[in-house]
C-alpha cells in the first residue's frame, strides 16, 4: 500500500513519540508500512533509519522526547534539497513522507514537496507559533510547567518579600508566557508582540506594596528585549548555527532592583518546558496529528499540514502554515493585563 518515512526535526517537544505512535498505529491498520529516520533530516540525508512496527511504538505514549531522535541539520542549509536525500528515499521505498517540526522544519517540508516528494507536515512546537492551526502539540505541557513553577515561586516571593522575574521560552512569541501567565496569576507578562515599558512595570509593582502585597511576579518570555540602558545577553548559537536564547530575566530584575531597590530575583525555567511526560491534552492532541497525519499521507494528499480548527483535524496548505509565525492576539494578552498589579 504504500511506504511512510516519518522524522522528528528541531527541538523537541512533549508529544513527539505520542505523533510517531499514531502514525504507525493507523499505518499498520491500513496495511502500509512505515520507517523511521533517525535525527530528523540528518537521518534522511545519511541514510539512518529503523523499520517501525506496531510493536516499536508500544510503551511510549506518555513518554518525553523522540524515539527516533532529532537535530536542526537541514537540507536546504546543509545540502542540496530533494537530491541529498533521494538514496535513503529509495533504498528504503519511501513513497511519501510525514514531517513533525517547527516552522523551520516545515519550510523545508514544502521545499521537498515542491520538489515533488510527497510531504505532510505535522505542527510541533512549546512555543505555539504556528499558523493554521489553533494549537501545537506541547504547548499544554510547557505552560503547564511554568505554571507549576509560578505557582511554587509565588509562595516563596510572599515569604520572603521579594520580586521574582519567571523566564519562560518563546524565541519570537509569548504564548507559554500569556497563557501560564494567566493561570499563575502573574502581576505583569512581558512579551515580544507587544512593546512593554518598564516604567510601567515598576509603577505596577510600587502599586502592590502600598496596597502592602510586597512581592510581584513577572513573566517575561526569553525573547524581549532588555530594558533601555540594559545590555543584552552574548549571542551565543549551537554548531548548526541556530541562536540561543535565554538570559534577559536577568536584565529585567536588575532594571526592577535598581529603580525600586526591592529585592529582585530571577528563574531561567528553561529546557525543563520540553522534557518530561506530556499532559493528557497533548498525549490526545498528538495522537489525533499523528493518525490524521497517517490518513492524509495514504489518502494522497501532499504539501499540507494536519491542523487543528475548533475540535476538527483538517488540512491546512504548507505555504499558509509557513507564511509567517503567529503571536498572541490582542483579545488575549488584554485578558492577562487585567490582573496585572
Ligand atoms: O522553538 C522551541 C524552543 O523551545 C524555543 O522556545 C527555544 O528558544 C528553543 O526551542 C531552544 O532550542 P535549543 O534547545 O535548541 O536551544
Amino acid at each position: 500500500m504504500g511506504v511512510i518515512g516519518v522524522l522528528t526535526a528541531g527541538g523537541d517537544c512533549p508529544g513527539l513519540n505520542a505523533v510517531v505512535r499514531g502514525v504507525v498505529a493507523r499505518a499498520v491498520e491500513r496495511d502500509a508500512e512505515v520507517v523511521g529516520i533517525r535525527n530528523g533530516w540528518e537521518g534522511l540525508m545519511e541514510g539512518s533509519t529503523m523499520p517501525l512496527d506496531r510493536d516499536s511504538v508500544r510503551g511510549i505514549l506518555g513518554r518525553g522526547g523522540t524515539l527516533l531522535g532529532t537535530s536542526r541539520m537541514d537540507p536546504y542549509v546543509h545540502g542540496q534539497g530533494l537530491s541529498s536525500c533521494t538514496s535513503t528515499i529509495q533504498r528504503n521505498g519511501i513513497d511519501r513522507l510525514i514531517v513533525i517540526g517547527g516552522d523551520g522544519t516545515l519550510r523545508s517540508a514544502l521545499q521537498l514537496a515542491q520538489e515533488g516528494l510527497p510531504v505532510i507536515g505535522v505542527p510541533k512546537t512549546i512555543d505555539n507559533d504556528i499558523i493554521g492551526t489553533d494549537m501545537t502539540f506541547g504547548f499544554d505541557t510547557a505552560v503547564q510547567v511554568a505554571t507549576d513553577a509560578i505557582d511554587r515561586l509565588t509562595t516563596t516571593a510572599e515569604s520572603h518579600n521579594r520580586v521574582i522575574v519567571v523566564e519562560v521560552m518563546g524565541r519570537t512569541k509569548g504564548w507559554i508566557a500569556t497563557y501560564a501567565g494567566i493561570a499563575g496569576g502573574a502581576d505583569a507578562i512581558l512579551i515580544p508582540e507587544f512593546e512593554y515599558d518598564i516604567d510601567e512595570v515598576i509603577a505596577t509593582i510600587r502599586k502592590r506594596h502600598r496596597r502592602g502585597q510586597h512581592y510581584s511576579i513577572v513573566v517575561v518570555a526569553e525573547g524581549v528585549v532588555p530594558p533601555p540602558g540594559y545590555d543584552p545577553p552574548k549571542k551565543k548559537t549551537d554548531a548548526f548555527g541556530f541562536e540561543r536564547l535565554g538570559g534577559v530575566g536577568y536584565q529585567i530584575a536588575a532594571a526592577i532592583e535598581d529603580m525600586t531597590t526591592f529585592e529582585s530575583r530571577v528563574t531561567v525555567l528553561g529546557h525543563i518546558q520540553r522534557g518530561g511526560s506530556p499532559t493528557a491534552y497533548d498525549r490526545v492532541l498528538a495522537t489525533r496529528f499523528g493518525v490524521t497525519a497517517a490518513d492524509f499521507a495514504l489518502d494522497g494528499l501532499t504539501e499540507v499540514m494536519v491542523a487543528l480548527r475548533g475540535t476538527a483535524m483538517v488540512a491546512v496548505p504548507l505555504e499558509e502554515a509557513t507564511s509567517g509565525i503567529r503571536g498572541v492576539d490582542e483579545d488575549t494578552y488584554a485578558t492577562a493585563t487585567t490582573f496585572f498589579g
